[in-house]
């Protein structure tokens, strides 16, 4: 934590403006002090050469004449004179022979210059001036020269007073730069760009909005980035707009492909319990057939023994009438039943025959008509029920059909419906009056047909068994339960497909379709092979 504190103090626009100013203001302020120190170091030298020069020309005269009168005392106070100038280290005056007459100054000896071609604090500068006395007209005598010494360290004891406030100025300035800039970086540059990262770090991804800062209306650029930064957002914004749009269609176009896959998963499962029960019924069907076959001739036989033995024990004179009588009876019982078996099996074998016929084509709405009608007539002892009929079909519906076979199906529909109301109204309050309502509709594709009664309608565990052969629930004797089983034979027969609606004690309702391409003999036959 601490180490990232440091690398971003480091990383600092302040740290990289303070280091910015140290390495290139201080560098060229460092010359430029330097350079300024250079060219006082001239002008002070320049001073000394000029101040030396009004001492050679003011003394060099009253020199020569006490040189030349001996009078050397006035020499020494000449030369003690000249040597308390601060800019002369040291006064020498030398005979023609080059011999010092007298010397002084703040050092004890002669300096001995030294010729040194890099800068040296201790370099020593000569001036030297040759003292002659006019002899004549145009006749001069050299009589001695004067050596004046002086050298850098009198300059830089001069510069010393000049050379700090320099320095104090330079640095004054820098600092007063250092602390202009700071202040600026702190209040125009380092606030607005912590207040900027601060809006952008609050933008909320899920609904970005622009910013707007103060200091955005005071510097140009500012005003740039938050312009930029902006437009960014709304683009986002437009962006984001579009992809919800596309994510909404693309899960909208998701969940319809999602119905369509359960409505196709639902086609499936329906279909694949019509298979099961196709195949259960189909297997079932060949099953009592064979049983059928097989149990018709010894039952005919059987039949005919015990018609034999009445008709026999009838002719017998010599029998007890009351054994006779009770003999007599059995048997009636036994042919009776004999004879349902009889009737049990026709149905069996008719649902197995093989339709040879062709279709007809018919007037559905007629041929329904005149079935129920034929059913009424031939149960005359539900003539005291109170039925109303009512065919909705539409007069000019035909269809191709197997007739005796459809008819057989109309029957056993209106047989069951039938039954079912007589069923209630044994049940029911007096007002009750029983409904069979056929409707339904054609096209080019398919005929549909209702098949509605409001009987005492289907318990609902028994939905699923009422196809199958043999199942009844009407009391032992009264019904073989093959109606249902054949009617779904004879649709199958017809390519078609059969259901059933119903509410127990309200309706019960049986809807056909029947297509009306396709469905020839000879597709069925085919069909069924495989
Ligand atoms: N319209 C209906 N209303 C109420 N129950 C019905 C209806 N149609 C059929 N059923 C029920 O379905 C059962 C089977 O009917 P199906 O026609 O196969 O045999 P069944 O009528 O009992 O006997 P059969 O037809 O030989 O006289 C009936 O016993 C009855 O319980
Ligand atoms: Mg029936």
């Amino acid at each position: 934590m601490k180490r990232r504190t440091q690398l971003e103090e480091k990383n600092s626009i302040t740290f990289e403006v303070i280091r910015y100013i140290t390495l290139y203001y201080f560098s060229v302020a460092a010359i430029l002090t330097l350079s300024q120190i250079g060219l006082e170091y001239f002008k002070i030298k320049s001073d000394i050469e000029g101040q030396i020069k009004e001492i050679e020309s003011s003394f060099s005269e009253s020199l020569t004449n006490s040189l030349w009168e001996f009078n050397e005392v006035q020499t020494k106070a000449i030369i003690d004179g000249i040597a308390k100038s601060p800019a002369i280290t040291y006064v020498t005056v030398k005979g023609v022979r080059n011999e010092t007459i007298y010397g002084a100054g703040n050092v004890t000896e002669e300096p001995k210059p030294i010729f040194d071609a890099a800068f040296n604090p201790n370099q020593i500068f000569v001036y030297k001036k040759k003292l002659s006395k006019n002899i004549g007209k145009d006749n001069e005598e050299e009589i001695g020269q004067l050596y004046i010494y002086s050298g850098n360290s009198v300059i830089l004891s001069q510069l010393s007073h000049i050379v700090v406030p320099i320095i104090v100025n330079s640095v004054i300035k820098t600092i007063f730069l250092w602390m202009i800039l700071l202040l600026f970086i702190n209040n125009k540059l380092k606030g607005p760009l912590n207040q900027f990262v601060e809006n952008i770090s609050e933008i909320d991804p899920k609904n970005p909005k622009p910013v707007d800062l103060k200091i955005s209306k005071e510097i140009k650029e500012f005003d740039s980035i938050q312009t930029a930064f902006n437009d960014l957002i709304r683009q986002l914004k437009n962006y984001k707009d579009v992809l919800e749009a596309i994510v909404e269609n693309k899960t909208e176009l998701l969940k319809e492909k999602n119905d369509e896959v359960l409505s196709l998963v639902e086609k499936l499962k329906s279909a694949q319990s019509q298979i099961l029960k196709h195949e259960k019924l189909t297997s079932l069907g060949i099953l009592s057939a064979g049983i059928a076959h097989e149990l018709k001739n010894p039952l005919n036989l059987s039949q005919n023994t015990s018609i034999m033995i009445k008709d026999l024990i009838k002719e017998n004179q010599t029998m007890d009438p009351a054994f006779k009588s009770q003999m007599d009876n059995l048997l009636g019982i036994a042919v009776e039943n004999q004879e349902r078996m009889n009737g049990i099996i026709k149905n069996m074998l008719l649902q197995a025959r093989v339709q040879n016929s062709e279709k007809t084509e018919l007037n559905i709405k007629q041929f329904i008509d005149t079935n129920f009608n034929i059913l009424l007539k031939s149960r005359k002892k539900n003539a005291h029920i109170d039925v109303c009929f009512e065919n909705l079909l539409a007069d000019e519906i035909k269809a191709p059909v197997f007739a005796n076979d459809f008819g057989r199906l109309l029957l056993n529909l209106f047989e069951n419906a039938l039954h079912s109301i007589e069923d209630k109204s044994k049940k029911s309050d007096p007002s009750y009056k029983g409904l069979i309502k056929v409707s339904g509709e054609c096209n080019s594709e398919n005929l549909v047909l209702s098949f509605y009664d409001n009987g005492k309608g289907i318990e609902k565990s028994y939905l699923d068994k009422i196809w199958e052969p043999f199942f009844t629930t009407k009391p032992t004797g009264s019904g073989t339960g093959l109606g249902l089983y054949l009617t779904y034979e004879i649709i199958k027969q017809h390519n078609g497909s059969i259901n059933i609606e119903s509410e127990e004690g309200a309706y019960a309702k049986i809807i056909v379709e029947l297509p009306l391409e396709g469905s020839s003999v000879s597709e069925m036959k085919d069909e069924e092979k495989v």
